[in-house]
């Protein structure tokens, strides 16, 4: 696949660029680092020797251009979360629409930013890689033109918080490829660091923390990210309303909440303000949710939030989660209530050309259908309306453009097949311009959240 890696840099060259609008450069060095988050010396994933990585400040129309060399001795590729891609699907950085970039070869993503305004973080999509890092959030910000539903915060500030193991990337694979459950996360990070030690007993000493520091009386934007493998995590500020105000790049509908369950792959924004008296530090918490909370303790970041004027470090329990062990409405009801602002921000076309989201004609409805996991060929597989997808050794657009036939097949079922689970490189069919309904179902016992790469959807009910 290496030798191929000049010929798409051929393709890419013939597109055009955006030229009259902004350029914002990124040199990205991708290396492996060790990091002690947990207390536990382990090899994480570092860009430019952060880890997590740098946040892309960007606004909107800006030409983004990344040149990401990969340091690792594995193939990498960075994915931009929900940005859509403006220039081609080559900038899309998941396995099937782009070649991997190969250990010491490096790869120019050349995107454009548009109408998204708000938070979003990129990671490593292939192989487990985000289990060890490699992800930053992408700030989108408004042009001055465009007006925001809120008053500028005091400041920004940039949370990522997740699952986390002791054990490597690499050794987290080999499990789920020999079959194996990863079983009950070591622990939370927020920001790539350990919890505090709010409990001699369940913290060990010695464990760096997050700590944010604030002006009292300022409102802060707070932009949350779970860049988790599985948990759902409960988020909150002990003592402090969350305003939630945007998600993913859209705004809300302003709304109060104490806590919020954020999912995997989520990123929220919150506006806090510094109206306590800072007798003491804060605790900013994510804790595990859908799961025995008295066996998961060990599954829950802390990190402080601290005043310039404060008289004391935080002590006492933690702020208390939902308590809805047996009641999953409360947090699906949460979820129902966000609604987004639809008279504030840049109108976004869409490709029917209406804005009349309601009286769209759908090309297609499709049932996805998940299931638990399941061994296949020896392996820990998870399907999506009986098959598990299989990627490819030339990825799906190369094979579009040289013409390759019997990479892959047009075949993947609008509704779930109650057959044998298989292992394919089964792929939608869809025509450009065309609007696709579709129904997720879910058929396991956990959460499940979806990402749908490089799109923006609509959830209609
Ligand atoms: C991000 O960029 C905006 C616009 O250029 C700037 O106002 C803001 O201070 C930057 N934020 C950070 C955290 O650097
Ligand atoms: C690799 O990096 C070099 C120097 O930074 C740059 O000139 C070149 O265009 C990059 N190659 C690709 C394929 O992005
Ligand atoms: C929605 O956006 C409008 C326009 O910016 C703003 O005036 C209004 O307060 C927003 N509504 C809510 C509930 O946030
Ligand atoms: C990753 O974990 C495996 C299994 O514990 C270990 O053998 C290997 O040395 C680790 N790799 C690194 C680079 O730490
Ligand atoms: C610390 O955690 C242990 C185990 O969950 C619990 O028994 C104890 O009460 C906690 N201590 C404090 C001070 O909250
Ligand atoms: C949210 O709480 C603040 C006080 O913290 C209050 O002023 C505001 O009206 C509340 N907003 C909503 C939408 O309930
Ligand atoms: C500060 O606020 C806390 C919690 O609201 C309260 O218990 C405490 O008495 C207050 N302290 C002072 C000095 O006002
Ligand atoms: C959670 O775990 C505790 C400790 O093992 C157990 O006593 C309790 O019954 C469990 N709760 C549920 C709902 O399974
Ligand atoms: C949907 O289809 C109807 C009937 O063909 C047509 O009149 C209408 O304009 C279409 N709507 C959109 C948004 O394309
Ligand atoms: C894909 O869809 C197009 C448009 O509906 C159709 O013409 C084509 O035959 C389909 N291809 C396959 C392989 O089913
Ligand atoms: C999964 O699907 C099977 C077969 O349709 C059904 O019997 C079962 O109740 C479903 N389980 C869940 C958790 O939805």
């Amino acid at each position: 696949m290496a030798a191929l890696a000049p010929l798409l840099a051929v393709a890419f060259l013939a597109t055009a660029a955006h030229a009259a609008d902004p350029f914002a450069f990124f040199d990205w060095d991708v290396t492996y680092m060790t990091a002690s988050p947990l207390g536990v010396p382990q090899q994480v994933i570092a860009i430019n020797k952060q880890f997590p990585g740098p946040v892309m400040n960007v606004t909107t129309n800006y030409n983004v251009v990344v040149n990401v060399l990969n340091s690792l001795d594995e193939p990498l590729l960075i994915t931009w979360d929900g940005i859509q891609h403006r220039k081609n699907c080559w900038q899309d950085g998941v396995l099937g629409t782009t070649c991997p970039i190969p250990p010491g070869w490096n790869w120019t993503y050349n995107f454009q930013v548009k109408d998204q305004i708000g938070s979003f973080f990129y990671f490593p999509s292939l192989g487990m890689q985000r289990a060890a890092g490699g992800f930053g959030g992408i700030t989108v910000n408004n042009r001055a033109v465009i007006s925001v539903p809120f008053d500028t915060p005091d400041g920004d500030i940039t949370l990522f918080i997740g699952d986390w193991y002791k054990k490597n990337h690499t050794h987290l694979r080999k499990m789920l490829d020999d079959g194996k459950e990863l079983g009950m996360p070591d622990g939370v990070l927020m920001n790539g660091k350990g919890p505090y030690r709010y409990n001699d007993s369940l913290v060990p000493n010695g464990i760096e923390y997050e700590t944010i520091k604030v002006e009292p009386g300022k409102t802060y934007r707070f932009r949350v990210h779970n860049v988790g493998v599985s948990t759902s995590l409960n988020f909150r500020i002990q003592n402090h309303n969350l305003a939630l105000v945007e998600t993913e790049g859209s705004y809300t509908m302003k709304q109060n909440f104490t806590n919020l369950d954020i999912h995997v792959g989520q990123s929220y924004s919150f506006l806090v303000t510094m109206d306590q008296n800072a007798s003491s530090d804060y605790y900013i918490v994510a804790s595990a949710r859908f799961v025995n909370e008295s066996l998961w303790t060990r599954v829950t970041g802390v990190a402080i939030l601290q005043y310039s004027n404060s008289k004391g470090k935080a002590s006492g329990p933690l702020p208390d989660p939902p308590n809805d062990e047996y009641d999953k409405t409360f947090s699906m009801n949460q979820a129902r209530s966000i609604r987004m602002n639809v008279s504030t921000g840049a109108a976004r076309p869409n490709p029917q050309g209406s804005f009349h989201y309601g009286s769209i004609n759908v090309s297609q409805v499709y049932k996805l259908r998940n299931e638990p996991p399941v061994i296949i060929n020896g392996k820990k597989r998870t399907t999506l309306s009986g098959i598990s997808y299989s990627p490819p050794d030339t990825p799906l657009r190369l094979s579009d453009l040289y013409d390759k036939k019997g990479v892959y097949t047009l075949d993947f079922p609008t509704m779930p097949i109650d057959g044998p689970l298989v292992i394919r490189t089964s792929v939608i069919n869809s025509t450009y311009k065309d609007f696709l309904e579709i129904v997720f179902q879910n058929n396991d016992t956990i959460v499940q959240t979806y990402h749908i790469d490089g799109y923006a959807f609509w959830v209609v009910g």
